[in-house]
């Protein structure tokens, strides 16, 4: 890293969730890989993280404090946290009908191509989503007052429109998006209104630059940018690829955390010979119903696996107030159960389906898998390919759908498979079981490699050489 890069910044980061949420007055860290990633950010640099309020206790907080206040972490650093309040209906609207499902389900193409954009979407979209973007924009603008020269980092699918709006209050400002979930190709995009994929491509194009984690969605993009902005007024906006990485050395301490060690026991008290394992929130992209139908496949294929294999899936619940997630939910249960009723026999469950959030459960699956099962139907990148290399004590084989971010590196050491094919997948779940050793400690230790080489400071480095290229014109 060079020493512009490692110099302490002022940084605005702008992202729909919080590093904490209060309950009772108590904080409580957020959920979700951005917040892991970014809290390298944090602790380096003097950052002002903008976020919604989304609990009761997020609300009282924020009622408390005009602006922004002072918060520190576990690991003791500190920054200052600005809590958006928005209207309960509003933000209903915003994310429950426009960010998920909509946006969500249009960038893992899992939109129904005939979708109904009666008037409940489009003023979902007037009432919801526009004015949580506008929040989100002014209390921006109110912090950089407090910090004029700070550089504005937002991120994701939920705040599209509040970079243009910045831009025009403040032509000035240094702005970069980050979009963590894939891009589609341009004729997709025509599922929504004209109007709608406008705003969307000239929000993002406000912004000095713009992110992707593959080169993949980064192409999409800019072919979308031609399509739909023809006319960029003479705007310059970077369009970049940084796949994102983890913090090595903070999962290499948690090999040995109370917590982990005491959930690995556990589950070593019930694996069988050989385990494979998922890990995934609840999220139809997470394509969790096909994973099973593929390991039914495998099981009938292969009668002398029954007793010895089975499959661990470590969910997380996400999303629960949107129906499309309830239903996904119910389907993965039946899922489960079915392949458990045809193949289950006392003392071997099949699919053993562990529902919480719960992040040392996780972390113990990670030292535990045969093969770590990777299946999205699209997906941004997939934290959980990364790191569960750094904790797996088995020479472990890598599923790994063509499909997710994390392929275009990863992808060399994995068996690939098409999301869709299922008897595919039983075949890739099947190779995986059966590779040898020495082929199974070769690709393991070439993930790792690659994991501990390219890890969460290097992203962050090449946010912030961005961000100086664009200062000093380059
Ligand atoms: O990039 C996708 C993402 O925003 C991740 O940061 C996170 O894992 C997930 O979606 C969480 O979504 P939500 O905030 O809706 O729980």
């Amino acid at each position: 890293m060079s020493d512009r890069t490692t110099a302490r910044r002022k940084l605005l980061v702008v992202a729909n969730r919080a590093p904490v949420t209060y309950e009772g007055g108590t904080a409580r860290r957020g959920g979700g890989g951005l917040v892991t990633a970014l809290s390298g950010l944090i602790a380096h640099h003097d950052v002002t993280w903008v976020a919604s309020a989304m609990s009761d206790g997020d609300r009282a907080v924020a009622a408390e404090h005009d602006g922004s206040f002072e918060e520190t972490t576990r690991d003791g650093a500190t920054y200052r946290l600005r809590l958006v309040v928005h209207d309960s209906a509003a933000y209903d609207r915003f994310y429950n009908v426009v960010a998920n499902p909509a946006l969500w389900f249009l960038q893992h193409y899992l939109w129904d191509l005939a979708p109904e954009l009666g008037p409940e979407f489009l003023a979902a979209w007037d009432e919801g989503y526009v004015p949580v973007n506008e929040a989100f924009a002014a209390a921006t603008l109110e912090e950089l007052d407090r910090e004029p020269e700070a550089a504005v980092l937002f991120h994701d699918y939920h705040l599209y429109l509040a970079p243009r709006l910045l831009r025009e209050a403040r032509p000035d400002v240094v702005s970069s998006h980050f979009i963590h979930i894939p891009w589609p190709e341009p004729d997709y995009w025509d599922a929504l209104p004209a109007e709608l994929r406008v705003a969307i491509h000239e929000g993002l194009l406000a912004n000095d630059i713009v992110g992707f984690h593959t080169e993949r969605w980064r192409d999409a993009f800019l072919a979308c940018a031609d399509r739909f902005v023809p006319e960029r007024r003479g705007r310059v906006t970077r369009v970049v690829a940084h796949p994102i990485g983890v913090d090595a050395d903070e999962f290499e301490r948690l090999r040995d955390d109370p917590e982990v060690l005491e959930r690995e026991a556990a589950l070593i008290a019930r694996r069988p010979e050989q385990l494979i394992v998922r890990v995934d929130r609840i999220d139809p992209s997470k394509n969790i119903v096909r994973g099973f139908e593929a390991f039914g496949l495998l099981l009938s294929e292969h009668p002398e696996l029954h007793g010895r294999v089975g499959m661990m899936a470590l969910l997380a619940p996400s999303r629960q107030d949107i129906p499309e997630y309830a239903e996904y939910a119910a389907a993965v249960e039946r899922a489960a159960a079915e392949v458990n009723e045809r193949f289950g026999r006392d003392g071997w469950t099949p699919v053993e389906l562990d529902v919480a959030d719960d992040f040392p459960r996780s972390l113990a699956g990670y030292k535990q898998f045969d093969v770590l099962y990777v299946n999205p139907v699209f997906d941004g990148l997939n934290l959980v390919a990364k790191e569960a290399f750094l904790l797996n004590e088995r020479d472990g084989v890598l599923v790994l759908s063509e499909n997710a971010g994390a392929h275009e590196e990863l992808g060399e050491w994995a068996l690939t498979v098409d999301p869709f094919d299922v008897s595919g997948q039983a075949g890739a779940l099947y190779e995986a079981l059966v590779l040898p050793a020495d082929e199974r400690r070769r690709r393991a230790e070439a993930i790792r490699a690659h994991v501990r080489a390219h890890d969460i400071r290097e992203w962050i480095s090449a946010q912030l050489s961005d961000l100086d290229a664009v200062r000093s014109g380059e």
